[in-house]
């Protein structure tokens, strides 16, 4: 029972008895984002984890992004607030399918969004983020045939801008996948003059009207550089708290869904992870990511190269 419990006192206390570092991606509800150490996007949050000397990285976000902290600090103890915390982009990929898909291609590579599991990451050639995929891709020789997988949006999105014909495995972002374009055009009309900028998660009917399309950190830099000041956000509404912390002057407005607002927009994974688990994660140091080593090292190789491209 943990009525009467000061939580926030708690979580600072734990964390320095255990050195603790909280590390939080921008879909975090704000509590957690104000309580974290630091707060990035998938590619900066790998490497905090890769880099940070404190004994446990406590992960505020999603099951992929706490095993690839795991695979990248093998000796850290990692723990996630709820294990269900998953990802509709990993759930669509079964390790095995995807698999089958390679060996169905052996002349293609395959080029990985970091939202999979451990299992497709051992599978996979090069890893990538949203913020790092452009870079990466464009090192890749023109007649090198990929495969990408799992979200067929990034995917297309890099195929329309690089003029690749990668081929792409079916995943969506159930959260991305929600927007609603006549939606978005109402709003759009009601605010004649405001960008849009979009997750390139977002189906091609969303990124089509963006002003900007990047990761959450690229979101949140161009929020800062932006002509005018309102910023209509397609990508999850969380990370609308950072935005008004750091430009407090400017109007944030989350795109909506095909109900007029953006609440179905919430990722329900991240949206597991609360307060009352994140103190009972650092009291009890559990529920701990462990991976097998052989698929850790086997799965390290394609982040590993990742990080080599991307720098
Ligand atoms: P980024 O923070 O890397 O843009 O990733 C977004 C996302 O959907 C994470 O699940
Ligand atoms: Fe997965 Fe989408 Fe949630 Fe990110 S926002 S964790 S891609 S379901």
């Amino acid at each position: 029972n943990l009525t009467g419990l000061d939580l926030r006192a708690e979580i600072d206390r734990l964390r320095k008895e255990r050195n603790a570092v909280i590390l939080a991606h921008y879909y975090q509800s704000p509590e957690i984002q104000d309580l974290a150490d630091y707060i990035g996007d998938s590619l900066e949050l790998s490497k905090k984890a890769a880099a940070t000397d404190a004994d446990v990285i406590v992960f505020c976000g999603v099951k992929f992004m706490a095993e690839t902290a795991k695979i990248l600090a093998p000796e850290k103890i990692v723990v996630l607030p709820d294990m269900n915390a998953g990802c509709s982009l990993e759930d669509a990929c079964p390790p095995e399918k995807f698999k089958a898909f390679r060996e169905a291609h052996p002349d293609h590579i395959a080029l990985t969004y970091i939202n999979c599991s451990t299992e497709v990451k051992a599978l996979s050639d090069v890893i990538v983020t949203s913020s790092s995929a452009e870079t990466i891709l464009a090192q890749i020789p023109a007649d090198q045939k990929i495969i990408f997988g799992p979200d067929r949006h990034l995917g297309g999105y890099l195929n329309r801008k690089f003029g690749r014909e990668m081929l792409l495995w079916p995943g969506v972002c159930i959260v991305h996948e929600a927007f609603s374009e006549t939606e978005l055009l109402k709003l759009k009309a009601q605010h004649p003059g405001a960008p849009v900028a979009a997750h390139p998660e977002c189906p091609p009917t969303i990124v089509d009207h963006a002003d900007y399309v990047g990761s959450t950190s690229g979101i949140l830099n161009y929020a800062k550089t932006m002509p005018g000041d309102t910023l209509i956000v397609a990508t999850e509404p969380h990370i609308i708290h950072q935005m008004e912390k750091a430009l407090p002057h400017k109007t944030f407005i989350g795109a909506p869904g095909a109900d007029g607002n953006c609440n179905c927009n919430i990722c329900p994974y991240m949206a597991l992870n609360t307060l009352e688990k994140l103190y009972l994660t650092l009291r009890d140091l559990a529920p701990r990511i462990e991976i097998e080593e052989s698929l850790r090292l086997q799965a390290k190789r394609s982040l590993d190269k990742m990080i080599e491209m991307a720098a």
